[in-house]
């Protein structure tokens, strides 16, 4: 066996592990009972610790000999891996296996007190954790290093290469056409969207959300899908990879488009070559790219005319006799309905960006040590003032609503945005690349496009950062030009105006 081939077999072992820690923790979202949440903090700790442990003392030999003795002589796709494991690795290396448990046993048990305190509108509940969590992280940016700022560190973890500065400039580049189209359809009369309001039973939603994400590509062979407070997708190993969704009993469109949402996310897990399990080679590029698929999924194919041409009639009869009598361009209209919210999940494709560059801001400046936890709430209010023209109700609608924050995932935000920029470019790009794409969308065939996706991005897993991913499939590295051009296309059409 060459060191490479015993290094994998390790990673390997590895990711068992990690597999495992996301089982424990799907289990707790999912079906643990309250009282569990101790030892379960406990166990996923030591667990984290297992294998923070094996991937520095044992991994680790083997990645130094690898380099030293066989890495020359290796092809670029090996050469490829090597590099990505041993950028993992020296960001690794560098913290403490007291630090890692810590943190997880602290994001294990903070993440069961955000979701009482949000229950109970309850901010100074939840205080003293967040505080906790955000000094951690900056210990942690201090272990890492970083030339600019402690955010940089945090930011790298989920968007390899990726710094605020070029966050920043992202979110500045397109705020000004963003902001010229949200000004065009602010103008246009609010259309009556009540008759989608209809009050369905929950568990025929969810099996007609089942169907939908079969029609998709996913399979109960390799998933299966379940109800949780915040919808997610979870990969055990690209052979199980599990989704939750959300089900508001009289509003479809919640349940309709977090499960695609998830299911998108879920494509890309599945996607992934199980003969690299372990490698870099088989796991997500980064979580920008994880959620342009999702995002993909979800508003290039789920919000399309297309998607309503073919599910129109399959909503109709299964919910008999809500629907009758619609055409799929009053669901186009309503599923593309622009107007700002209080409530991130549940914001429309343009103004949710001002909800990522609002929390992006927040964030970084907590961890940049400009904005102090208890300050928190107050600078909430400003910023959706500023960006959304909305007053905030209560702290459930405000900086308690989203989960990432209390298990201390700081730096995740701007990677949503990110991906949605993303989405429009590879979808601008699959468009041009698959004959008669449109079509076979409108068909229900999803498969061609899946497979697109499978081989220009899937197949690649982590072998490349994200910019680099992206100028291999389209040519160019991130343009938002795509997004833009795609905003402007799609809104014309819904609010029928020229934009
Ligand atoms: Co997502």
């Amino acid at each position: 066996m060459t060191q490479f081939e015993l290094l994998k077999a390790k990673l390997a072992e590895i990711a068992d592990i990690k597999g495992a820690l996301a089982l424990l923790s799907w289990d707790q979202e999912v079906m643990m009972p309250a009282g569990g949440i101790a030892s379960r903090a406990r166990q996923s700790g030591t667990l984290s610790g297992l294998q923070h442990d094996m991937y520095v003392n044992q991994a680790g030999p083997l990645l130094d000999k690898v380099e030293a003795e066989e890495y020359a002589q290796m092809d670029e796709w090996h050469q490829q891996n090597v590099r990505e494991i041993k950028r993992e690795m020296q960001r690794v290396r560098k913290l403490p296996t007291s630090h890692v448990m810590e943190v997880t046993q602290a994001a294990s048990h903070s993440q069961q007190v955000w979701a009482k305190s949000r229950a109970a509108n309850d901010f100074e509940m939840f205080k003293p954790h967040l505080k906790q969590l955000v000094d951690l992280r900056i210990r942690e940016a201090e272990y890492y290093g970083y030339t600019t700022c402690p955010y940089d560190a945090l930011l790298d973890m989920y968007e390899p290469g990726m710094t605020t500065l070029e966050v920043k400039s992202v979110f500045e580049s397109v705020k000004p056409g963003l902001l010229d189209i949200l000004g065009k359809i602010k103008e246009c009369p609010e259309r009556d969207e009540t008759f989608i309001r209809k009050t369905l039973p929950v568990d025929e939603q969810l099996k007609w959300g089942v169907h939908i994400a079969n029609s998709l590509g996913y399979s109960a062979d390799h998933g299966r899908q379940d109800v949780s407070a915040h919808p997610f997708s979870i990969a055990m190993s690209p052979e199980d990879v599990r989704i939750t969704t959300k089900v508001a009993p009289d509003d479809i469109r919640e349940m309709l488009y977090s499960t695609i949402h998830e299911v998108g996310h879920a494509l890309y897990e599945l996607g992934l070559n199980t003969a690299n399990y372990g490698l870099p080679a088989g796991e997500a590029c980064s979580m920008a790219i994880h959620e342009s698929q999702s995002r993909l999924w979800e508003n290039q194919v789920g919000r399309s005319l297309e998607f309503w041409d073919k599910f129109l009639p399959s909503l109709a009869s299964t919910f008999q006799p809500a629907f009758n009598g619609y055409v799929p361009f009053d669901f186009f209209r309503v599923v593309n309905k622009v107007k700002p919210s209080l409530v991130r999940i549940s914001a429309d494709e343009l103004t949710y960006h001002f909800h990522i560059i609002m929390r992006f801001e927040l964030e970084s400046a907590m961890i940049n040590g400009e904005l102090k936890v208890e300050d928190l709430p107050a600078a909430w209010a400003e910023k959706t003032r500023q960006y959304l023209g909305l007053e905030v109700p209560s702290h459930a609608q405000g900086c308690l609503q989203d989960i990432h924050w209390s298990f201390g995932s700081f730096g995740y935000f701007p990677t949503y945005s990110l991906g949605s920029f993303y989405a429009a470019q590879f979808m601008a790009k699959a468009l041009q690349d698959v004959p008669g794409l449109q079509e076979q969308l409108k068909q229900g065939n999803f498969r061609p496009l899946l497979l697109w996706l499978r081989e220009k991005i899937h197949v690649h897993g982590r072998t490349m950062v994200a910019s680099e991913l992206c100028k291999k499939v389209t040519g160019e590295t991130l343009n938002v030009e795509h997004f833009l051009t795609y905003a402007r296309t799609k809104f014309s059409k819904v609010y029928q105006i020229e934009l």
